[in-house]
């Protein structure tokens, strides 16, 4: 395999620590965006090397991969386990034998399954929906106010309350449950001091962690769990339980939060090529809000510019020669490769030089995003969350928006 690949001029630990501190900044839309005007399409990241032209990342996306402890070009540590590796992300899905693709079945099994359809609908779910368009009209929405930063209500707070409830039957209507639930899931510091390297490694969080534990484990959605099952590897009940909680925190209600601020313009998009000077409220009240289409390529379009998961991972299995600035460089089996799926949707090749330009109506958006580690419908280890992510956040959108409609 031969990429052309242009490196970053600083080099070994220095890099390497200066990428981790900067991690979020480093990882964000915006400045890859300008590594790669200044870099090329393929550049090298943290140990890693990108690859950002989009059929490249199409075609990993719709192939099997080998990985690690990664999340994109994020470290993690003290990930889930019981007696084996259960942590999907991290888990090769490279051969039928392996158990990454039984696992996210079992998920998918208990998450989506019995019983979802009426959560969605129930009594339970509608106060949430109500008490988020109260939320909303009692407290200050602006990018940085209220309704974006407290944590058992305004938007946290609906997420924490309607995921837990419609994914795992979880009552979080009892105050006690919802103070455990909030521990783990409140702000931003938690999300490193469980799951991130070097943040998490002395497990500051382990009791916090545990607490969530127990309360997934005694969730209805997991009461009829069945030991024992082929289709699901054997899956334990346990195993997925630990896999939950962690999936909560690190994907579940951090990416659709982060959706969910960014359509009402609670989040400003990336300053790159003016894609900060969006006004995404303004454009949500120009939407006709039964108009569900309009609604789903609105979200796609936000997250297609300023995506939640901004790349994913996978090693190389066998060495590989790269061209660097010119020069053919050969690097060994095992490297890390940084598959940033926010470049490969904003890659003029395939979207046109208009590729920033905020356009929900941009022909083929759906067959070409990325934004759940998909191609349009393709994807070999796609987001089994995509679904209710999106669904939340159109309807937020129509909630929201007949909020803002009514004057409040
Ligand atoms: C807007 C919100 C979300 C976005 C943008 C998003 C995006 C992604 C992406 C890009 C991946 C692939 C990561 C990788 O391979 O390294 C992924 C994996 C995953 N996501 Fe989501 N996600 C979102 C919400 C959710 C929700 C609501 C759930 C809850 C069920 C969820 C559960 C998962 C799981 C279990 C995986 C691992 C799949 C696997 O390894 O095969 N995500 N997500």
């Amino acid at each position: 395999m031969t990429m052309v690949v242009n490196v970053c001029k600083r080099s070994g630990s220095l890099l390497w620590l200066s990428c981790l501190i900067h991690l979020k900044r480093c990882s964000g839309s915006g400045s890859t965006e300008k590594g790669r005007a200044s870099m090329g399409k393929n550049y090298v990241l943290a140990g890693m090397v990108g690859v950002s032209d989009y059929e490249t990342v199409a075609f990993t996306l719709k192939s099997a991969q080998h990985r690690t402890d990664y999340l994109g070009a994020q470290p993690l540590t003290n990930l889930p386990k019981v007696d084996r590796e259960i942590f999907l992300l991290s888990m090769a899905n490279t051969a039928k034998e392996l158990n990454h693709d039984k696992f996210v079945a079992c998920f998918y099994h208990y998450m989506f399954r019995e019983g979802f359809e009426e959560r969605l609908k129930s009594e339970k779910a509608k106060k949430c929906w109500a008490q988020l368009a109260e939320d909303y009209k009692t407290m200050p929405h602006g990018e940085g106010e209220q309704f974006y930063t407290e944590d058992a209500t305004g938007l946290r707070g609906f997420f924490i309350r309607y995921f837990f409830y419609v994914m795992l039957g979880t009552d979080t209507e009892d105050p006690e449950i919802m103070k455990d639930l909030v521990a783990m899931m409140r702000g931003d510091t938690p999300i490193a001091m469980c799951y991130l390297w070097p943040f998490a490694v002395p497990n500051l969080m382990g009791s916090t962690i545990k607490k969530v534990d127990d309360r997934i484990f005694n969730s209805s959605s997991l009461a009829k769990f069945v030991e024992g099952e082929e289709k699901f590897a054997n899956m334990t009940k346990l195993e997925l339980t630990r896999l939950t909680t962690c999936i909560m925190r690190l994907a579940a209600i951090t990416g659709t939060l982060q959706l969910a601020k960014s359509v009402t313009g609670g989040l400003t998009m990336p300053p790159f090529e003016d894609m900060d000077k969006t006004n995404v409220a303004a454009e949500w009240d120009k939407l006709d809000l039964a108009d569900e289409q309009a609604l789903q390529n609105f979200c796609l379009e936000v997250a297609r510019l300023h995506p939640p998961v901004s790349s994913v991972h996978h090693i190389a299995t066998e060495a590989f020669s790269a061209t660097i600035q010119g020069r053919v460089v050969d690097f060994p089996a095992g490297t890390k490769i940084l598959v940033p799926t926010n470049l490969a949707m904003t890659d003029v090749d395939t979207w046109g030089v208009d590729a920033f330009k905020f356009n929900p109506s941009r022909p083929a958006l759906q067959e070409k995003n990325m934004v759940f580690a998909n191609v349009g419908k393709q994807g070999t280890r796609v987001c089994p969350g995509q679904y209710l992510a999106m669904d939340t956040c159109v309807e937020i959108l129509r909630v929201l928006g007949k909020v803002r409609r009514e004057g409040k």
